[in-house]
């Protein structure tokens, strides 16, 4: 018997809205019966933390407060935050809110310095993840039938997995590329034909550079779609990925303690910012020096709830990310988040200036000799830190122009960001790749 292979409907173009048939039970609640699902969830999850984790106990109890004193979605300001340090003090399962039987899978997150943070998932965890990775990947276009090459890697890192098994609920066939091995990627696009890529963003800088060094022309690729994240990225890069690639790119987001990838997502209707999946998360933004609730529309760091985790339950966990919230748009019901500008960790304070990378990136896309490959430098000259940008000329620029670029980099900063930087135009290709999430500002003081 031979199968007629069925060609998958197309993604939708900006615009088109996801039919209704393919919007699942949680994305069609109504707003009011999406915040009595909250509510419960809060309560639950405040409970169930109460009971089954000693450090929450000791916080809640030190707070003042108990789990039965959340009546109302906005009784929520009164419970303690929580923190990466929490987690790495409970290190390795010291959070898990389950006995470890029930824990069907564990990741951890490297981090850059110190012990990595450690999460756990029961079945249905696992099950929650896959929806709302299926959910993402529908809101980017995604359609059962779909081929899916996934290029986050595979391990402890929630990327890999955690995208593969959505994109197999979604219906999709997944390639399972993992990170690396560059070349072979490049080959298995062109053989395999996948229609979507979910890939760091500088990665597939990478992949795009792989694919004009073997002659071949990234636009005539099978892809269009391109779901990426796991690292800050802005509308310069968009534009700059959609103009390499003949795809829509759309922005998801997530972290290993709220779940990992699948938080948030970006649907290609409207690319607008990000819909939060708030019938399982529930977003608050404070102020991250003062920790005050800050009100829809102000920006500050970003602050999940958890509402149906079972092993990890997380309460006010505070991200580090910058953001704001906003009204729901393709999807009514769930609030925006705003594209990450950055990490408060990633804030670089050159002489009481505050710079972040994505300030940076969206200067250096602007100057057409340089690439979108950079490296931000910090180092000490006598008392005063000091930042190089250091970025690569595209093939082919003359002398002139790279010296012209450095000046308008430097031009760009100084008038956009208000601080004076050294800019090093270097040759093309000397900058290290990345194969997973780019590390640009790179430290040098000593002592
Ligand atoms: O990076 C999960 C993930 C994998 C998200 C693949 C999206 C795609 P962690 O390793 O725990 O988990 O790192 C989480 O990465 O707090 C942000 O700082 C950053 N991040 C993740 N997605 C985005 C995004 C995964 N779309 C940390 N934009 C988060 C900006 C992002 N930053």
């Amino acid at each position: 018997m031979s199968v007629e292979p069925t060609a998958p409907a197309l993604a939708p173009r900006l615009g088109e809205p996801l039919p209704a048939e393919l919007l699942d039970a949680g994305e069609r609640l109504s707003p009011a019966e999406l915040r009595e699902r909250q509510l419960a969830g809060l309560r639950w999850t405040l409970r169930h933390a109460y009971d089954n984790v000693e450090l929450y106990r000791r916080k809640f109890d030190a707070a003042g407060v108990r789990p039965e004193d959340c009546r109302r979605l906005d009784d929520l300001r009164r419970f303690p935050f929580t923190t990466k340090a929490d987690l790495r003090a409970s290190y390795p399962f010291g959070m898990f809110a389950v006995p470890q039987a029930e824990v069907r899978r564990i990741h951890a997150s490297s981090g850059t310095t110190g012990r990595p943070t450690v999460v756990g998932y029961t079945q249905d965890d696992l099950d929650m993840w896959a929806d709302v990775v299926a959910r993402s990947i529908r809101a980017a276009g995604g359609r059962p039938g779909h081929k899916v090459h996934i290029s986050y890697g595979y391990g402890l890192f929630t990327g890999g997995l955690g995208v593969h098994y959505g994109a197999e609920r979604a219906g999709c066939t997944v390639i399972p590329a993992s990170g690396g091995m560059t070349a072979r990627q490049v080959q298995i696009i062109q053989d395999f034909r996948p229609e979507i890529i979910m890939i760091t963003p500088s990665y597939l800088l990478t992949l795009l550079d792989e694919f004009e060094r073997q002659g071949v022309d990234p636009r005539s690729t099978s892809l269009r779609i391109g779901i990426f994240g796991a690292e800050p990225w802005t509308e310069a890069m968009r534009r700059e990925i959609e103009g390499r690639l003949d795809i829509d790119a759309v922005d998801i987001y997530g972290l290993s303690e709220v779940i990992g990838p699948g938080v948030a997502q970006e649907c290609v209707e409207t690319k607008d910012g990000l819909h939060i999946w708030e019938d399982h998360f529930y977003p608050e933004v404070v102020d991250p020096l003062t920790d005050e609730l800050l009100a829809q529309g102000e920006s500050g760091e970003l602050v999940f709830t958890s509402l149906t985790k079972q092993a990890l339950p997380v309460i006010r966990y505070r991200t580090r990310d910058l953001t704001r919230l906003l009204p729901g748009t393709a999807r009514p019901a769930f609030r925006r988040m705003e594209k990450v500008t950055g990490r408060c960790d990633d804030m670089i304070i050159i002489r009481g200036v505050n710079i972040f990378p994505t300030q940076v990136e969206e200067i250096v896309l602007r100057t057409p000799a340089v690439a979108p490959h950079f490296q931000l430098r910090i180092t000490r000259r006598g008392r005063l830190d000091h930042l190089a940008v250091v970025v690569e000329a595209r093939p082919g620029a003359t002398p002139d122009q790279r010296t012209a670029a450095a000046a308008e980099i430097a031009r760009g900063v100084k008038d956009g960001v208000g601080v004076s930087v050294e800019v090093t135009v270097v040759d093309p290709d000397t900058i290290e790749r990345s194969v997973g999430k780019i590390r640009r500002v790179h430290d040098l003081r000593t002592g």
